[in-house]
């Protein structure tokens, strides 16, 4: 068999050759694409790959690749392989998912060295209700010499149409099941999984949700024992570039590249699903996973809306019998630079995909002004800097209807933000090791082809005093505090030795830890590594979760009668919770309160963090004592085993005088 690896190495070899040079070889040495159009299907081929689609639905239905006739499940029904489907839900409905089906199919761009096929549907008030109230238009694009296809889709929501929301939209492929059982969704987490039959009543317990299980009777017994949840292979947005599954025999790679964040909600935190068992990748571009439904875009009042999804690249590779794995994921991998390296793409025939000349850029720099910690403005070393929608400032987090733009800062803190799509933006930031967040004063309209340069910014963390004691790290995440290990029946192998909150179960182990009496931390004697539990989590006394108290130990030498001290209180992730802060008297009403936030459901989904959130408490010196003092944190709502918060950082500055 010819060794089918992507000229991307060819590339790297031959380093003489720019990349146009040598795409221009590849596309002369390759047959030219070609499209047939054969009643129910239409075939994209360009002597490399060849996709199926379902005609006039647009389904792939099969992909023909490296000796394999059909990378895709060829069990399940043509519906139900390679697929973009929404979740949508009419206002206070019960959310029904829809694979989109297409009604009209149209030839876009038809030559030797491109096809690009357009599968569109269209929504008319006579539809009526039970449609979701969108104009979609899906787009697949074949090039010459490519080892790959890509996808893209225009959703419109027109003025005055029906209210609505988005829960979830996705492309979804899977694949064969008796040839893809190594999964790769970075360097260190890839495994030869199980299998879906794995997972079946016969063959595997159910847990505490219907995601996880527990595999009692595989195929293969190395996986007896073994918990099995797809949400233990998910990423945050920024490390989700590519993802997929190997075939060894023959050694096929399966992968899905997503070059650009730019149409994916909530920022580069945002975490969601990948590959999991089936075998099946995804691209997800909506959804309220580790966020709750307040990402979601809910349309009403007939708001008009459009949004370009992708386009995606779904890479194929291959190498002779016996190539490893690791080889197939290195190839995987310098295509995803490669094509990161390409966006934004200039080959999509749509006007709503703008190409490279019609986006703009911003620059500038951001500095951090800390004046108890440093006298000197410090530079904002590797901050996370985006464009997104106008809002309140780390509204990011929540914002699910328009594009975002993000970057990281160099270690002097410049930052480059290139290939923005024009329109109007608020900047928001934030620095990893400070609290706050950072939020430009005033609107920044991006033009097509303009160039912005905003100088110096000065972000000023919220601080009023200097630090009595501080807890953790602020940096979003509860990664740094104690975790534990996860019970020997409910074990990952995968992350015995990374990740190690990723395992099934651990937030049972509260209550095993702290049996009697809840978590107590000592300021100057405990180490929040191993006496600070990573989620404040619920009790289990029976079958009835009940609420937990954890308390803060600390000595002042003495207290300043008028002053003002502050509680700073950082929430890396929250469900279903309240956070109830009291000083020195657990009787008293709460002196501050979050009142009931989050609905991330990030303890159940085996993340570190998920919807943040930021509380500043102003501390009156009659609530604090001369010497020994003590800070009840109350979560203070129970009746699941999934709610509590993970704290990112807690800091007690003091004292200022009132202003
Ligand atoms: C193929 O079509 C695209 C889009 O119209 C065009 O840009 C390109 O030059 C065409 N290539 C050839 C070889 O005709
Ligand atoms: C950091 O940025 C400042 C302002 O642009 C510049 O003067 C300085 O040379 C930069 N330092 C480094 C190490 O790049
Ligand atoms: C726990 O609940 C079960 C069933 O409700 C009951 O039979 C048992 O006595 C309870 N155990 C304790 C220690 O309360």
């Amino acid at each position: 068999m010819a060794v089918l690896f992507s000229h991307v190495h060819a590339v790297l070899f031959l380093g003489l050759f720019s990349l146009s040079a040598w795409l221009y070889i590849a596309e002369c040495a390759s047959p030219p694409v070609q499209l047939h159009v054969q009643g129910k299907h239409v075939i994209m081929d360009n002597g490399i790959v060849r996709v199926t689609l379902s005609n006039p639905g647009g389904v792939v239905t099969g992909i023909n690749y490296g000796g394999i006739n059909n990378i895709l499940e060829v069990r399940n029904r043509e519906t139900n392989r390679g697929y973009w489907d929404v979740d949508w839900d009419e206002p206070g409905g019960r959310g029904q998912q829809y694979v989109i089906q297409a009604t009209e199919f149209k030839v876009i761009v038809q030559n030797e060295t491109r096809v690009e096929v357009s599968f569109s549907r269209k929504w008319e008030p006579s539809s009526g209700s039970g449609l979701v109230p969108l104009n979609i238009d899906k787009r697949f694009v074949m090039l010459r010499g490519s080892h790959g296809f890509y996808t893209y889709a225009i959703f419109e929501h027109l003025n005055g149409w029906p209210d609505f929301d988005l829960g979830v939209a996705r492309t979804v492929f899977k694949l064969r099941g008796d040839k893809f059982h190594y999964m790769a969704i970075s360097d260190s987490r890839q495994r030869h999984m199980p299998s879906q039959d794995d997972r079946s009543p016969q063959r595997a317990e159910p847990l505490a949700y219907k995601e996880a299980v527990r595999l009692t009777n595989p195929g293969e017994p190395e996986f007896r024992g073994q918990v099995d949840d797809k949400y233990q292979y998910s990423s945050n947005r920024e490390d989700i570039r590519v993802h997929g599954w190997i075939s060894f025999e023959p050694p096929v790679g399966f992968w899905v590249i997503t070059p650009s964040n730019e149409f994916r909600t909530g920022g580069p935190l945002k975490q969601e699903l990948t590959s999991h068992v089936g075998p099946t990748s995804l691209a997800v571009y909506i959804s309220c996973h580790y966020m709750g439904t307040d990402i979601l875009p809910m349309f009403r009042n007939g708001e008009p809306w459009k949004k370009v999804f992708g386009p995606i690249f779904i890479y194929l590779n291959s190498g002779p019998e016996g190539t490893k794995a690791n080889s197939l994921w290195e190839d995987a991998k310098a295509q995803m630079r490669n094509e990161v390296q390409s966006w934004p793409y200039s080959f999509p025939a749509s006007e709503d995909f703008p190409k490279s000349a019609q986006r703009g850029s911003v620059i500038g720099r951001l500095l951090v002004r800390e004046m108890f910690i440093n006298r000197e403005d410090m530079p904002g070393s590797s901050a996370y800097v985006g464009l997104a929608l106008p809002g309140e400032a780390g509204s990011w987090q929540k914002e699910g209807k328009g594009y975002q733009f993000w970057t990281k800062a160099d270690s002097n803190g410049s930052f480059s933000i290139k290939n923005i799509r024009a329109g109007d933006y608020n900047l928001y930031a934030w620095v990893p090791g400070f609290i706050g967040e950072y939020k430009y004063p005033t609107v920044i309209s991006v033009r097509p082809g303009g160039y912005v340069d905003l100088g110096t910014l000065v972000h000023e963390p919220p601080r009023d005093a200097p630090t009595l004691w501080e807890i953790g790290v602020p940096d979003r995440s509860a990664a740094e505090f104690f975790i534990p290990d996860p019970d020997s029946r409910y074990v990952n192998p995968l992350y015995i030795n990374q990740d190690r909150f990723r395992q099934y179960g651990l937030w049972e182990k509260y209550g095993l830890m702290y049996p009697d009496k809840d978590l107590a931390y000592t300021v100057g004697v405990s180490d929040y590594r191993k006496d600070w539990f990573y989620a404040h989590v619920t009790r289990n006394n029976n079958g009835t979760y009940l609420p937990t108290t954890w308390t803060i130990h600390f000595r002042l030498e003495n207290v300043v009668p008028g002053g003002i001290y502050k509680l700073r209180l950082a929430i890396a992730s929250a469900n279903f919770a309240e956070v109830q802060v009291r000083f020195n008297d657990m009787v008293v009403r709460p002196h501050f309160t979050t009142g009931r936030i989050g609905r991330d459901n990030s303890i159940a989904r085996h993340a570190i963090h998920g919807f943040y959130s930021f509380y500043s408490v102003d501390v009156e010196s009659n609530w604090l004592r001369q010497g020994d003092n003590t800070i009840y944190l109350r979560q203070a709502r129970g009746s699941t085993t999934f709610q509590g918060v993970m704290y990112d950082y807690i800091r007690f500055e003091g004292p200022s005088r009132p202003s």
